[in-house]
């Protein structure tokens, strides 16, 4: 029975190395740049500054090619705006709502619960537009890539790094004897490093309302930031209930070692008794 125990344990260890290995390696002769992002680790929280630009550059930039499905105006009131900010943003949309008489669609502005609106209308219309390309929706997109291998949590690739890495990495020119298909633009952390996606940005593409000089790299993590934050917006909520529940869980633990003690107290003094 041990045996086949360890026999097991030993398989499972052996899928778990190939597993980091085949991490570790990767699929591409470039490495992905990892970054100290704020919201990582046990007690990481957003930094509302980076998630304000980073709106920003998904409005002014992204949102014209990246729908956002899942996220609302009102949410954004986690990054600091007071609820009348929250109203003048959504107000700057506009939403179809219905027919007038004549036939003619009519508007509205948009409201604090209304969702991020999509730049097209379908796939087909996306993909004419992008060289047959889909640009994939934003909601889920900054936690696509979090690997959580029990063995590789050091150098895995979390969905930010590989975001940042999509956004800075790419080539003027693709390298001797690569072939790019037409439309196609070489790309060092996309799989198979060809991407239809043109460089979205450039320095001071954008002016940031707080004053931060917008270089490439900056509007990529900022954006990063802000996409992580569209995939998992109770981060900060998870985390401190999981604090919560590790504390209460110490205290029960100590609580009970106590009573425990004590409930066997005679039991134990009387077995010394009769020995
Ligand atoms: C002109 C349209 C356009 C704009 C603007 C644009 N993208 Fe894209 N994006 C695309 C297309 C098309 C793809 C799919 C590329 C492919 O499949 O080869 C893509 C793919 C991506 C991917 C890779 C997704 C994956 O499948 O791994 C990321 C990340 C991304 N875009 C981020 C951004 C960010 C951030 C911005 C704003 C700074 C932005 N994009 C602006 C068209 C656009």
């Amino acid at each position: 029975m041990l045996n086949m125990f360890k026999k097991i344990g030993l398989m499972v260890i052996v899928v778990m190395g190939g597993i980091s290995f085949a991490n570790a390696s990767g699929d591409s002769a470039y490495e992905t740049k990892r970054h100290d992002w704020p919201h990582a680790g046990p007690f990481g929280k957003f930094d509302k500054d980076a998630l304000q630009r980073g709106l920003q550059v998904y409005k002014e930039v992204c949102s014209a090619c990246h729908s956002l499905d899942m996220v609302a105006f009102r949410e954004l009131t986690a990054f600091g705006y007071s609820v009348d900010e929250v109203k003048a943003f959504a107000k700057e949309y506009e939403f179809a709502n219905g027919f007038d008489d004549e036939g003619e669609e009519v508007y509205r502005t948009g409201l604090p619960q209304d969702y991020f609106p999509a730049p097209f209308a379908s796939e087909v219309e996306a993909r004419e537009s992008n060289n047959g390309a889909l640009p994939p929706d934003f909601s889920l997109l900054g936690k696509s890539r979090e690997h959580l291998s029990l063995f590789t949590p050091w150098n895995s690739v979390y969905g930010e790094d590989y975001i940042v890495g999509i956004l800075t990495t790419y080539h003027e020119e693709a390298p001797h004897g690569v072939d790019l298909a037409d439309g196609m633009y070489f790309n060092e952390t996309f799989t198979g490093n060809q991407i239809a996606m043109a460089p979205p940005l450039f320095d001071e593409l954008v002016e940031y309302a707080d004053g931060t000089v917008a270089t490439s790299e900056q509007m990529a993590q900022d954006v990063a930031t802000f996409m992580y934050w569209a995939a998992e917006p109770k981060m900060e909520e998870r985390k401190q209930m999981g604090l919560k529940v590790i504390i209460f869980m110490s205290i029960l633990t100590i609580m009970l070692y106590f009573v425990n003690k004590s409930v066997w107290r005679n039991v134990k003094k009387g077995k010394d008794l009769d020995v």
